[in-house]
């Protein structure tokens, strides 16, 4: 396929603040067929608004089981997002002249954010939602410590207290995300903890997971009549606040005078995905525009990839509803890669429906091939990525190649969800080539299988 290429040599593709969009993103009314519903833990009843009640605001609630096409961003959210939105477009012009590739290259940087990744987008909603329902305090899990300080800066904004469940290996390796969230004014507790009845009984999987911390967390605000519980990704209304980017995006290539083939970005819990790539495939759904969609994750928690499609919790100790997602199984502690951020059993419904209909690619990755082309985008780009979204650049990387191969000019964006500059010991263990490439085996799917809750089938 051929493109307009942009006469100027420009980099960045910048947008002022009156571009930030007005509104958010809801794909649901645009998916075909039906999405099977979330169901109540104990009764496997389609679970309603009144079940999530006790720990999200009906605000929240109701953009969760929106059917509108576009929900308007309220303006104290968007005032908020002025800190640092809109986020800049890079074309990775350095990149493409490392590669040789026809190809052009595009990232949507979201590391200017003040905690350094896309999560601010949702957890500045978030916490304007509960304060403006009359919560006085939010818990939370966090896995590579970015979702904790996103909603650590939220809740100072808007006056609320955040108690954070960190999981235990991320607490260990980035000690300075914990220093970011104590300076937010949150309270962060090591996971699995001694001050939750699930912390106590998952004590023995010391380097905990997303699962266990998001088990802690729910605790504390099912408890608590002044406490809600907010989640970073993989529910329907996290994936809504993060259409900002893709809308952004679309903005910023018509500057360029282009249209993706391909978008790529990283899944944890698929927000980041999700945020990105839904502008994008509304436009498939509606007008039939002709874009691939990779989904990268990584091969020792490879759920979209290995994973089985049914209903199954979305934590560990099974307090949330049963969710239809592709799992690993809500008892698999994936092994303490580094990106934390990918260490989650399941995925978002929303975006497991798109891989299960054909239109999303998923692809796994292993950790020494993702660093490989984290370090190569450092030393070509500068910023240096998260490893999180370094699986989106090994991903970019071999479709750049490819189209190399190919000798065609594809028009590629991906997701730079984040900084990786407190990640450092991540890379650290990387150059001096010591980096452990776990696998997720037949016998892990075969436990995954054994141990998924009875449910109806999907
Ligand atoms: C930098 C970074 N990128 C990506 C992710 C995964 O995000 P999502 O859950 O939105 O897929 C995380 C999650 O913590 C993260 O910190």
């Amino acid at each position: 396929m051929s493109h307009t290429v942009s006469g100027s040599e420009t980099v960045k593709y910048v947008l002022g603040e009156r571009d930030i969009p007005t509104h958010w993103i809801n794909l649901m009314p645009d998916l075909p067929g039906e999405a099977p519903p979330p169901l109540h833990p104990g009764t496997q009843q389609p679970a309603g608004p009144d079940d999530l009640s006790p720990i999200f605001p009906m605000s929240l609630i109701l953009q969760e089981v929106s059917a509108d096409p576009e929900v308007e961003i309220p303006e104290p959210v968007r005032d908020a997002y002025r800190l640092w939105r809109p986020t800049p477009l890079y074309r990775a012009r350095r990149l493409e002249r490392a590669l040789d590739t026809p190809a052009h290259i595009y990232y949507k940087y979201e590391g200017v954010s003040p905690a350094g990744s896309h999560k601010p987008n949702t957890a500045v909603a978030q916490a304007y939602e509960n304060a403006a329902a009359g919560v006085r305090k939010l818990s939370t899990e966090t896995g590579a410590g970015q979702w904790g300080s996103a909603l650590a800066f939220a809740c100072q904004l808007f006056g609320l207290q955040c108690e954070v469940w960190m999981v235990g290996s991320s607490y260990d390796q980035k000690p300075y995300r914990r220093s970011m969230m104590q300076a937010w004014g949150a309270t962060v507790h090591r996971s699995p903890s001694d001050v939750t009845a699930a912390g106590r009984a998952q004590a023995e999987h010391p380097t905990g997971s997303l699962g266990i911390a998001i088990s802690e967390a729910v605790e504390v605000a099912a408890q608590n009549a002044d406490t809600n519980y907010s989640l970073g990704s993989v529910l329907n209304h996290v994936l809504l606040h993060q259409t900002i980017m893709g809308q952004e995006a679309i903005a910023q290539l018509e500057m360029a005078g282009e249209y993706p083939d391909t978008v790529i970005a990283c899944v944890g819990g698929g927000s980041n995905f999700g945020g990105l790539t839904i502008p994008f495939l509304r436009r498939t759904l509606r007008e039939g525009a002709a874009t691939r969609f990779i989904a990268a994750e990584p091969a020792a928690c490879p759920t979209l990839t290995k994973g089985v499609y049914a209903y199954d919790f979305g934590d560990t100790v099974g307090l949330t509803p049963l969710m239809p997602m592709y799992t690993l199984g809500h008892g698999f502690v994936p092994p303490p890669v580094h990106a934390g951020g990918l260490r989650y059993h399941g995925d978002s419904p929303l975006v497991c429906g798109l891989v299960r209909a054909g239109l999303v690619e998923p692809r796994a990755y292993r950790q020494n091939d993702t660093f490989a082309a984290a370090v190569q985008f450092a030393r070509t780009e500068s910023i240096i990525p998260a490893p999180e979204p370094a699986h989106a650049i090994r991903a970019t990387i071999d479709e750049a190649l490819a189209a190399r191969e190919a000798g065609e000019e594809r028009v590629l964006l991906f997701g730079l969800c984040g900084h990786g500059n407190f990640d450092l010991s991540a890379y650290d263990a990387y150059l001096a080539g010591g980096l452990e490439d776990p696998e997720f085996s037949q016998a892990d799917l075969d436990a995954a299988l054994a141990a998924l809750p009875e449910a109806p089938s999907l």
